[in-house]
């Protein structure tokens, strides 16, 4: 049996609204995408992952999904997205496409007809239910956004769920018109040529039948009354079938498609990476820089999966998260620490997701409280500063208006200085972050098919982490002063200038870390 194309591949999660704008309104699209393939070919990575492009009001940038079937006007048509498709593959990269089957817009046709009457068959399509006799919401689960899940209809006098924004009413999974509608769905790009789907929060689709209130607990530790975390208001049991209906459906397409669920749960994820079910979910690493702390992430994210070869999808930033350099430290520090944290996880066996603009070691922006967009920050009254930091257009061109990106203003702006990590200032310098990526990427793609799936920790002194995966040796140095190891082998690339292997010694200055090969140059 031949490996199958993504396992150990390397993902890029392209944020369409913010990668590269091709008719200069500020807004990213496809044909922008398209055009910058080349880029990511030569950055060495397998696949990309589109972030949602279907018509949308953009209540949460696509997340609202308006209609399934079709590419928004700001972002191109669908013959925009097949020509996209066929530079992918003539470039040999997969291409997957972001499905939400969670929620819908509230501009989506089903949901106006459910909010037209009481008896409209699409009633059923989402969670409708009458509130309190005292006048509050059916329950009290509370949104992701801040707030009640739950919205007034004025009209009929219902309430209808949300578990994000109240732009995004919940769909009804336990009605059966809408896993078939979601078949269709699932289909149609797979037709027009995408190669999987990444699924918006792959495990909440169905949500307890009983719609019963969260029970309050009083935490044990600090004392206070909280929601129970053991109460669980989705991950029901029904959702594997679904995942089994796509799976079979995926079957029926040649090469090979993937299915990659937003799941984060290292407890939750055995059910759901399953032959017949899902490919991979994310293994996100968030913890501070600490050595303990990064090797227990990673054991329990390895041990949480089960079967031959199956292994994590290691991902260090998202459009969700503040980007890892500043959550490393910000700044020269953060920038050598994501350098090491990339060479520590690009090691091991699993796949592996970029977030566009990590390559080029961009640090979270301070967007202006009057900028903003996501409705974390509008929902919470700015209680939360919203995910808007790491969504910021990419910088292409150094010295150029808006760093390249567009000749209109960005739709996010751009924080001063923002060019000096210009997309052509750094492909020109070999010391810069994109010139390490490509370099990572390469020496992995080279070597990684051959060594074995599994990790074998080596000894190490206190803030330091080495382990061995047969003829390669990864070792890493969490630590603000230089360490010196002994080296088993060849320094073959190393984080930091200053890295180097001489009498048998291996010396890791701060915050960096290295690949060595124990077999001979020969
Ligand atoms: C996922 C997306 C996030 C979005 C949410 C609701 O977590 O990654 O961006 O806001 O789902 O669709
Ligand atoms: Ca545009």
């Amino acid at each position: 049996m031949t490996t199958p194309w993504w396992r150990g591949a390397a993902f890029y999660e392209v944020y369409v609204r913010s990668f590269a704008d091709s008719n200069d309104d500020g807004i990213g699209d496809l044909p922008g995408v398209t055009s910058r393939l080349d880029y990511l070919k030569r950055l060495g990575v397998d696949a990309v992952w589109l972030t949602p492009f279907y018509p949308s009001p953009q209540k949460d940038h696509g997340y609202d999904v308006a209609d399934y079937y079709d590419v928004n006007p700001d972002y191109g048509t669908l013959a925009d997205f097949d020509q996209l498709v066929a530079r992918a593959h003539e470039l040999r990269l997969k291409v997957l496409c972001d499905l939400v089957p969670n929620h819908t817009s509230d501009q989506h046709p089903w949901f106006q007809a459910a909010l037209s009457s009481r008896d409209d068959p699409h009633r059923t399509f989402y969670y409708f239910a009458d509130g309190k006799p005292d006048g509050s919401p059916p329950n009290n689960w509370r949104s992701a956004f801040g707030g009640p899940a739950w919205t007034r209809d004025e009209r009929s006098g219902q309430w209808y769920l949300h578990l994000f924004a109240p732009e995004q009413p919940d769909l009804n999974w336990w009605n059966p018109e809408v896993p078939a509608e979601f078949e269709r769905i699932v289909r149609f790009w797979l037709d027009r040529g995408a190669d999987g789907y990444r699924i918006d929060v792959a495990s909440a689709l169905f949500k307890r039948k009983d719609l019963a209130d969260v029970p309050m607990v009083k935490d044990p530790l600090s004392g206070m009354v909280r929601p129970d975390p053991a109460f669980l208001i989705t991950d029901q049991p029904q959702v594997h079938e679904v995942y089994r209906k796509w799976r079979q459906i995926l079957n029926e397409y040649q090469p090979q498609r993937v299915l990659v669920g937003e799941i984060f749960e290292p407890q939750r994820q055995s059910r759901y990476i399953l032959p017949d079910q899902l490919n991979m979910a994310f293994a996100l690493i968030g913890v501070p820089w600490d050595a303990h702390a990064w090797r227990q992430s990673i054991e329990v994210d390895m041990n949480a999966l089960r079967g031959p070869g199956v292994a994590p999808s290691w991902t260090l930033s998202n459009h969700d998260v503040v980007r890892h350099v500043t959550r490393l430290g910000g700044g020269s520090t953060g920038r050598d620490r994501a350098r090491a944290a990339l060479l520590l996880l690009l090691g091991l066996p699993g796949q592996v997701f970029l977030y566009q603009g990590e390559e080029l070691g961009l640090e979270e922006a301070d967007v202006p409280p009057e900028a903003r967009q996501d409705p974390l920050f509008i929902h919470t009254q700015g209680h939360h500063p919203g995910r808007d930091g790491c969504r910021v257009p990419l910088p292409w061109k150094k010295g150029e208006p808006n760093a390249g990106f567009s000749v209109a203003d960005p739709w996010l702006p751009m924080p001063p200085g923002w060019d000096e990590f210009a997309v052509d200032a750094e492909e020109a310098s070999g010391t810069s972050m994109l010139s390490f990526y490509k370099r990572a990427l390469a020496l992995r793609r080279r070597r990684s098919p051959w060594l074995p799936a599994s990790i074998g920790w080596g000894p190490a002194p206190e803030g330091v982490l080495t382990y061995r995966r047969e003829r390669l040796t990864v070792a890493c140095n969490f630590l603000s002063r230089p360490v010196r190891l002994p080296a088993c082998g060849r320094l073959v690339l190393a984080s930091a200038p200053l890295a180097a292997v001489r009498d048998g010694r291996l010396t890791l200055p701060a915050n960096s870390a290295a690949w060595l090969d124990s077999v001979p140059r020969g």
